[in-house]
């Protein structure tokens, strides 16, 4: 063989390589970036995570100006949401609407600076468990939201869009091909998917193989996952070996009996956690993504939609004041911790190759120091109040059944719990006390092989201080749960 093509075949094999690193993530393949945190992120380090892993799409919760501005210049293409609470008046009056796409649209896209693709008006704003409040109100405002878009002169490019739960389809008889729009929501849901299709709109939906199996004891595991191992469900000769194709099928079903079989339709979540739960851990995260993106790299889509999927991973980072109330499992979505470290190694590619992503850069932590439980405290009996007090400002569901801090002591668990809520406080000597129970130690990390005792970050100061309300009186509710 000739030494030139020798070196070619080196070459090809070269570039070849530094291709596959160089996509990292492929391209239809975005993140959920929520900052429901104590501690958020600073958003130009989030945004040179992104960078760094090649996420080229993300999808927010609101419009943050911080957060957009730092995704200015950067060509990341945006999902903006509309958080359910402005429905209502953005229903009620076109102004507001138009205010709105002023404010947190047209002057971030002026000149191409930062690429927003879709607007999503709501979050589940049809979720079962909101009772109906947002039904109402949130048509209208998808319609006032495209109008002052169209009328910003930005419509042709920014399409709005509501991110729907998987509860607003269901099949009476568990099979894709029965699936129909919620009977209590569609007539609306047929209005709003034919509004779509003449919009040009796209239909988000949020699956979740995890919810299936939390929810119902009985669920058959394996089919929460990709393998080959669980047992497959028939529906007219189609064979489906996994719930995630069997939901996503069970939409568009649904949308054919509504008169919109081509609609497109991206999956705004989709993830595992990885704490809070029997199922939610690192191992069953990581086999979830494994088959996840080899499913994804496979461009094999699903039986009825066979082709590319477009997901949105949930989510980028673990958010510690995210309501409990769906289960303790809520604060744990994140791939990455939410200091910014990467979980554990992940094949997102699809390709067969783990690796490890790449974490926040610059990020700053308090002093290695950690506030425990005192062995030579005079008072052991006070113990559990305070254990409850400190979970109900810090969040101390890694304490819960099934997670990873669960099999600690009556002490140690004195510990997590006064430790989360001196972290919290940023390390504040003050917030080491517990009626004298408890002590602060230096470099001497109290951590166990499963249970991490977090050392805090620099606080962004992007603080939630409505969040922080709410939250402190779920956990005033909650707070006996982990004593
Ligand atoms: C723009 O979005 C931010 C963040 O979601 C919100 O607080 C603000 O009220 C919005 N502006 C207008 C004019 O509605
Ligand atoms: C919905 O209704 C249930 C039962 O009546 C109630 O417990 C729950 O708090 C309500 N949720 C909301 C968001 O209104
Ligand atoms: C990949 O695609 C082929 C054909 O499209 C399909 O038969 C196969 O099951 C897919 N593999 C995975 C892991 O999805």
């Amino acid at each position: 063989m000739a030494p030139a093509r020798v070196l070619g075949t080196w070459f090809m094999i070269l570039v070849q390589a530094t291709l596959i690193i160089a996509q990292g993530i492929p391209d239809d393949i975005g993140i959920n970036w929520g900052t429901i945190s104590s501690h958020p992120l600073n958003p130009h380090i989030v945004v040179g995570m992104l960078k760094d892993n090649g996420i080229k799409k993300v999808k927010l919760f609101d419009a943050n100006s911080w957060t957009l501005n730092s995704l200015a210049n950067t060509n990341i293409e945006i999902i903006v949401g509309i958080p359910n609470n402005k429905l209502q008046t953005l229903a009620d009056d076109y102004e507001t609407a138009k205010d709105w796409v002023k404010e947190n649209i047209t002057e971030y896209v002026r000149g191409g600076k930062v690429n927003i693709k879709y607007v999503a008006v709501g979050n589940e704003p049809f979720l079962r468990t909101y009772n109906g409040t947002y039904v109402h109100p949130t048509f209208a405002a998808l319609k006032n939201v495209q109008r002052a878009l169209n009328e910003a002169g930005v419509g042709d490019k920014i399409k709005v869009t509501s991110p729907l739960n998987a509860d607003v389809y269901d099949s009476a008889s568990g099979i894709p091909s029965d699936g129909e729009f919620r009977s209590d929501i569609k007539d609306l849901m047929v209005q709003i998917v034919q509004y779509f299709k003449q919009n040009g709109s796209p239909f988000l939906v949020n699956i979740y193989p995890f919810l299936s199996l939390y929810e119902n004891p009985n669920f058959p595991e394996e089919f929460a996952f990709f393998g080959d191992a669980a047992n497959p469900l028939y529906d007219k000769g189609i064979k489906y070996t996994n719930v995630f194709d069997a939901n996503f099928d069970t939409l568009v079903c649904s949308l054919k009996k509504a008169g919109t079989p081509d609609l497109k339709i991206i999956v705004g979540e989709v993830g595992w956690p990885t704490d809070g739960d029997k199922s939610a851990n690192n191992d069953n995260a990581k086999k979830f993504y494994d088959g996840f993106f080899k499913k994804v790299a496979n461009n094999s889509g699903t039986p009825l939609r066979p082709g590319k999927l477009e997901i949105y991973l949930f989510g980028l980072l673990d958010e510690d004041m995210k309501s409990i109330q769906p289960g303790f499992f809520e604060r744990h979505w994140g791939i990455f911790r939410w200091d910014g470290t990467p979980k554990f190694p992940i094949d997102i590619s699809g390709t067969g190759k783990d690796q490890m992503l790449v974490g926040a850069k610059g990020v700053q932590y308090l002093h290695r120091q950690w506030c425990i439980y005192n062995m030579d405290a005079q008072n052991p009996d006070g113990i559990a109040p305070q254990i409850s007090y400190a979970c109900t400002y810090a969040d101390c569901s890694s304490l819960t059944p099934g997670s990873s801090c669960e099999n600690l002591d009556k002490y140690a668990r004195a510990s997590y719990a006064f430790n989360m809520y001196y972290q919290m406080q940023d390390q504040n000597e003050r917030a080491c006390d517990f009626g004298n129970l408890a002590m602060v130690v230096r470099d001497s990390d109290p951590s166990t092989k499963s249970c991490s005792f977090p050392i805090q970050i620099v606080s962004a100061g992007m603080k939630g201080g409505v969040m922080k309300g709410v939250m402190v009186l779920a956990g005033v509710l909650l707070g006996l749960c982990f004593t």
